[in-house]
């Protein structure tokens, strides 16, 4: 796994991070070392998908980097009879995963999510994607996906969040901070990684998500984690 050192020098007043060649080269590194009970979220995702999937039904692995969900599925589904769509708009991470994986249930897309079609659904999957889709195409979107998916499927929605109550956040805030300094990064990597995130990363609060899970017709909702200041839960349908 190498090393995510991306930065720990001085970036550009214009730099933004975007899912590039080089960070997907660090990905795997730095996903560990920033979120917070990241190897419990994709081991309890491959949990969650099989409880909910149907017989002959596909899953939808949607924004899935280099794949680790979609491997944590189909690890837990020993009688997997669809297909896991992993599909990604990053060129880089879908190469990676095409270099790397070689799994017949699997099939790796690259594709905008926003362009996807749901077909036969009885899991889809978007664990820390939903953040870095435009606000105002997130209702549409899930709606959408809430639609086609199968009854009694389900989405799986994984997001690091905003509180609302400022005491939260900043104790929320800084023991997120606190929990990446111990994984080794300095205050100033931490700091610079805030500024290039900023305006491709845009996250809302918990009773945002909810509200609009209830907008979109979903009135069985289930928060199974947070950690910090990252929550998932489970939408049924
Ligand atoms: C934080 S990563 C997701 C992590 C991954 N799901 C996992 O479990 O390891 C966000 C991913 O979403 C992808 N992404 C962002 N916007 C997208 C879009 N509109 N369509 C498809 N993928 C998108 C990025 O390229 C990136 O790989």
């Amino acid at each position: 796994m190498k090393k995510d050192n991306l930065y720990n020098k001085d970036i550009p007043n214009n730099h933004k991070f975007i899912f590039d060649n080089d960070v997907t080269n660090v990905f795997e590194d730095m996903v560990h070392r920033s979120v917070p009970g990241y190897e419990f979220l994709i081991d309890n995702i491959g949990y969650i998908a099989k409880k909910f999937y149907q017989p002959n039904s596909n899953i939808y692995d949607l924004g899935c980097s280099l794949g680790a969900c979609s491997i944590s599925v189909s690890e837990k589904i020993e009688d997997l009879t669809g297909t896991i769509f992993a599909i990604d708009s990053s060129e880089s991470m879908i190469k990676a995963c095409g270099n790397n994986i070689n799994n017949k249930n699997i099939e790796f897309i690259r594709s905008d999510i926003l362009d996807t079609d749901i077909i036969n659904s009885s899991v889809i999957i978007l664990n820390l994607t939903l953040q870095f889709i435009s606000i105002d195409k997130r209702t549409e979107l899930l709606r959408e996906f809430f639609r086609k998916i199968n009854n009694k499927g389900v989405i799986i929605l994984t997001e690091k969040i905003i509180n609302n109550k400022k005491n939260d956040d900043d104790f929320s805030k800084s023991f997120h901070d606190f929990y990446k300094q111990n994984k080794g990064y300095s205050q100033e990597e931490i700091d610079r990684k805030k500024i290039a995130l900023k305006n491709t990363m845009k996250i809302e609060s918990e009773k945002q998500h909810e509200e609009r899970f209830m907008e979109i017709g979903c009135n069985s909702f289930y928060k199974w984690f947070q950690c910090y200041n990252f929550v998932s839960w489970v939408l049924v349908k």
